[in-house]
């Protein structure tokens, strides 16, 4: 299909030609910066559901053919043959790291394992019961007054050095946040073993069988990144105000903990035990749902970009039928949420708004076979979306100093009075 040079748009007797902004793959854009210059009108898109903030090439998605790819592989492939910290290579780099390339980055990044003494102090003064996501952002604003040296985004070597010292100390701070919420002390890194072997063994303080290190491997490479879903959207708005890359991704951080983004894994095995203990049948719940009761909704369920299937759901629900039967865990809530799924699938309030189980739809199910308790979920996707974070800054302060980020309103208050 020719791609169209020029959109015109009028008003009363104006007419002015806005620039197409073409793409490789997918919507190309339409250039409206001279819009209210020209027309003195803004665009009005609530949700960003139309709107572009930037190029990137890093990661594509096609929601109407369930299409995930980054840096142009298939994520199914990439699944089924990548570990997680090569994809973190991808996806920061643009290629897959050769056998040296990856050796010298895991070792970049296990230089920073021990959890910091300033960051751990953080964590413990948190109150025991408070969520760990809250642990988390604060702990990653931390790394910015711990590593004063690796600040600018304008050098590209301290992002560098920022990005080793955020995905080595990730996993001991989420493995802290978890311990800390039931009283415990960290458990040290041990360098000796691999990054999700470590990390699972800083969170339980035994050395996880290997089957569930590739699971929980896999399970982070799936959510490595989205493009500009609103977590990275608000890394990339923060970083916009040139914010250090530590305060830009622990914002990242806080964006995820709503139940409507990362929160809903948390929300799905929630739902999930209520159906269980409430004895309520699937059918009622899914009626529930549908008369929008209490504002319910049918959580892991529905995507903003996905209308026929979520790619990553499909590979996650194998997972979870893998690990459960490895580990010899027979969970009713896994029959609960296969139930729902097909109840969904088959009820045509879900079909007619192309409503499909995401990525969160089984994933509280193989955390919890694994051991995690609920609200660790969270930071468990924080953890597998940093590399995806990471990336959209670098890729923004690559291009130059960003230009800030500020969108315009439709002002709908008072006009001027007088008091
Ligand atoms: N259950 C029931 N109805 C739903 C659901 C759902 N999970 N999701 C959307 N709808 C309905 C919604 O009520 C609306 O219906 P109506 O036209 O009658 O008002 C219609 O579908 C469109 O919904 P929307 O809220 O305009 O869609 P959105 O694109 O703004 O929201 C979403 C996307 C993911 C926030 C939403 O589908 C949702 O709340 N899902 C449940 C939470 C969830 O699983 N979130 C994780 C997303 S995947 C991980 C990630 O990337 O964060």
């Amino acid at each position: 299909m020719t791609v169209p040079k020029k959109l015109t748009l009028s008003l009363g007797e104006k007419s002015v030609d806005f620039d197409i902004v073409e793409s490789n793959e997918g919507h190309h854009g339409v250039d409206i910066s001279k819009l209210t210059a020209e027309l003195g009108l803004v665009t009005f898109d609530s949700g960003f559901v139309n709107t572009s903030n930037t190029k990137s090439a890093i990661t594509f998605i096609d929601g109407e053919r369930g299409i995930l790819r980054h840096r142009g592989y298939p994520i199914e492939q990439l699944a089924q043959s990548k570990s997680f910290l090569e994809v973190a290579y991808l996806l920061n780099h643009g290629e897959l790291p050769t056998e040296s390339e990856l050796s010298e980055f895991t070792k970049g990044i296990r230089n920073f394992s021990s959890l910091n003494p300033a960051v751990a102090s953080v964590i413990s003064s948190f109150p025991k019961h408070g969520h760990p996501m809250a642990m988390v952002s604060a702990a990653v604003s931390t790394l910015s007054a711990v590593y004063m040296s690796e600040l600018d985004p304008r050098d590209e070597v301290q992002i560098a050095r920022a990005t080793q010292a955020l995905l080595g100390q990730m996993p001991a701070i989420v493995a802290a946040a978890l311990r800390a919420g039931d009283g415990k002390q960290p458990i040290a890194s041990d360098p000796n073993l691999g990054y999700v072997e470590d990390f699972l063994h800083m969170c339980f303080g035994e050395i996880p069988k290997p089957e569930v290190v590739k699971a929980l491997d896999t399970l982070l490479l799936l959510h490595a990144d989205h493009e500009q879903n609103c977590s990275t959207s608000t890394v990339r708005l923060v970083g916009s105000s040139q914010a250090n890359l530590f305060a830009s991704v622990a914002s990242g951080v806080n964006a995820l903990s709503g139940p409507a983004h990362g929160g809903a894994n948390e929300a799905v095995l929630e739902m999930l035990e209520f159906i269980h203990r409430s004895g309520d049948s699937v059918t009622r719940y899914v009626e529930r749902v549908k008369n929008k009761e209490d504002g319910i909704r049918l959580m892991g369920f529905g995507h903003r970009v996905y209308k026929s299937f979520d790619p990553r759901a499909k590979i996650v629900k194998e997972i979870a039928d893998q690990v459960l039967s490895k580990l010899g865990v027979n969970d009713p809530l896994l029959g609960i949420a296969k139930e729902l799924e097909a109840a969904a699938l088959a009820d045509s309030y879900f079909v007619e708004r192309k409503l499909y189980p995401n990525v969160d739809f089984y994933t509280g199910v193989i955390y919890k076979a694994m051991g995690f308790p609920s609200r660790i979920f969270t930071p468990l996707f924080a953890l597998g979306r940093l590399p995806g974070w990471i990336s959209h800054f670098t890729e923004m302060n690559h291009e130059g100093t960003p230009r800030i980020g500020r969108p315009q309103q439709v002002y709908t208050g008072h006009t001027e009075r007088a008091i």
